[in-house]
């Protein structure tokens, strides 16, 4: 394995947990400093120089500082003072949503309603810093069997902008997850809490429906989905969601973000409304056989 070692700096490495395309994330241990366990997301080696990936670990730690939530990871520091650079964060051992979906999507069954809950509290928090995520999916939340909820993943994040300096904040480069991104991110507009808000009605989406509103053959045909193509059905894929839920979810995952929910506190507000159901009365969630 690329970046597995023994020791990175006072981390005793214990096991990896996942590998991506540029960090891997292993389970550690301080040396010297109790037996606390932390998560290391280290970068690959072959891009231990590589200054924009060691700026973007800096900058997810920088996100990371300041947010306290019970639904988002805790950040605790940057290193580049060791062999590889990473970033140490709590633990939570616990599969992310993703996982969660593709192996067992109905074990989610009787607590997707409390998870919505958890998920949308999380990025409201990361709102009311001033930071929007820019890349929510199923991945970058972290779900265990009692419905804990951890957001993870600042790597993109982007400082909330208004009026002349959101325009001057065009990205230059797309960022973001095909399956997953708002038109407006999809057109390198300035994003807003209504991108992610879109982001998560693609979570709930796949949550519900067992895969994500849009989907195609190449990623251009998805980009151009999410532009373009109407909202499928919620409930033609899931018939047990209710009338209200569908209607909620379907402004989440408006075209124009103007449309969508103000913030993640008047979507859980609208939710609460509905006691927080997601399925019509007496009915067992289902999906359809296509
Ligand atoms: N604090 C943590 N505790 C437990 N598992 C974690 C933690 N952080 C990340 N993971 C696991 O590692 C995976 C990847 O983490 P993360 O999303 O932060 O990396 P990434 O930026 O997507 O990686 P890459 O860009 O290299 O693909 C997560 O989906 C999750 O399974
Ligand atoms: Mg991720």
């Amino acid at each position: 394995m690329a970046s597995a070692r023994d020791f990175i700096g006072p981390y005793q490495i214990l096991r990896m947990i996942r590998s991506g395309n540029t960090t891997t994330v292993f389970e550690a241990m301080q040396t010297g400093g109790g037996s606390d366990r932390v998560a290391l997301k280290v970068l690959l080696d072959r891009f231990k120089k590589d200054r924009s990936k060691i700026d973007e670990l800096r900058h997810e730690a920088n996100v990371g500082k300041n947010l306290k939530h019970q639904n988002v990871i805790t950040i605790f520091e940057f290193s580049n003072r060791y062999a590889l650079p990473f970033i140490s964060m709590q633990l939570f051992n616990a599969r992310n949503l993703k996982q969660e979906l593709r192996e067992k999507p109905d074990r989610l069954g009787a607590n997707i309603e409390e998870i919505i809950i958890r998920c949308a509290e999380g990025l409201s928090h990361l709102h009311s810093q001033g930071w929007i995520h820019c890349d929510v999916k199923p991945d970058n939340f972290l779900v265990d069997e009692r419905a804990n909820v951890k957001l993870i993943d600042f790597s993109i994040a982007k400082k909330a902008k208004t009026g002349i300096s959101a325009f001057l904040s065009r990205t230059r480069v797309l960022q973001g997850t095909r399956s997953y991104m708002a038109p407006e991110q999809i057109r390198r507009k300035a994003v807003t809490p209504a991108t992610d808000i879109y982001g998560l009605g693609c979570v709930i989406f796949e949550m519900l429906a067992g895969k994500p509103p849009f989907t195609g053959v190449s990623p251009d045909e998805v980009l151009n989905k999410h532009l373009r193509a109407p909202l499928p059905s919620i409930q033609a894929a899931n018939r047990a969601v209710s009338d209200n839920f569908a209607h909620l979810l379907g402004q989440m995952l408006s075209k124009n973000p103007e449309k969508r929910p103000k913030s993640f506190d008047s979507f859980l507000t609208a939710y609460k409304t509905m006691n927080n159901r997601i399925y019509r009365a007496g009915m067992r969630p289902s999906y359809s056989e296509d």
